[in-house]
């Protein structure tokens, strides 16, 4: 997976898949306390399943680049339209904030540091944004496959998104899929640390492949950090 993000090839598909380590890893007792965070995300409600797959926290936050300031936003839930999300949409759904100590955290800080960056170049006259940072883990167990995506091909009804993979653990599935007018155009599954997937939600929809456990003894789990954005100004 290449390490830079390409201007040039970004606008010419809408879309980009990256691995950001090398841009984001600075300290690796940050990098450890960042993975550990996504051990205390609490169970997604909205799930009706009887297995529950969907732990989350959520939180928004406005951006200016005149001030260089990021601005947390109170916690008013998430909303997407019936349109975006045949499950989900028109309802409010409330999650967790994130904690401090993840958003605190150089690592996390620097993920969105670098997605605030890239949007620059994508958008150089951009000045105000809202960010939405989404903090998920699937879990699977034998028989029972996590569904990252149970609302099926989507957009999320921003402007771009930055989908981070944070870690796999005793997984198998979950690619990421693009679509571009109703048909798949490109399928990656998502391995290492910070391999990283920048799509322009306007112009194409997405998708994630349910994921399974490879030892049936053990659980799985596949951990994400979402960043939506929205331009303002
Ligand atoms: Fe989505």
């Amino acid at each position: 997976m290449k390490n830079n993000f390409d201007l040039k090839e970004f606008k010419k598909k809408n879309y980009s898949i990256i691995n950001i380590s090398s841009n984001v890893l600075k300290s690796k007792k940050d990098t450890k306390t960042l993975l550990k965070s996504w051990d205390n995300l609490k169970l997604d409600i909205y799930i009706k399943n009887k297995f529950k797959y969907r732990y989350r926290a959520y939180s928004k936050f406005s951006y200016s680049y005149e001030d260089k300031l990021l601005n947390k936003l109170k916690n008013q839930g998430f909303n997407q339209s019936k349109k975006n999300n045949i499950l989900f949409g028109n309802v409010n759904r409330k999650f967790s904030d994130i904690s401090n100590l993840t958003l605190e955290n150089s690592i996390f800080k620097n993920i969105i540091n670098y997605d605030i960056k890239i949007l620059k170049k994508i958008n150089p006259n951009i000045k105000i944004v809202t960010l939405g940072i989404h903090q998920i883990r699937i879990k699977t167990k034998k028989n029972n496959p996590g569904i990252p995506a149970p609302e099926g091909v989507h957009c999320d009804g921003h402007n771009y998104l930055f989908q981070h993979l944070i870690y796999k653990k005793n997984v198998y599935g979950g690619l990421t899929v693009l679509f571009k007018n109703n048909l798949p155009i490109d399928a990656k599954s998502m391995d290492d640390f910070m391999d990283t997937v920048v799509v322009n939600d306007k112009k194409l929809m997405h998708f994630a492949t349910p994921i399974n456990v490879k030892n049936e003894k053990n659980h799985g789990y596949r951990d994400m950090l979402l960043v939506d954005f929205k331009i303002n100004k």
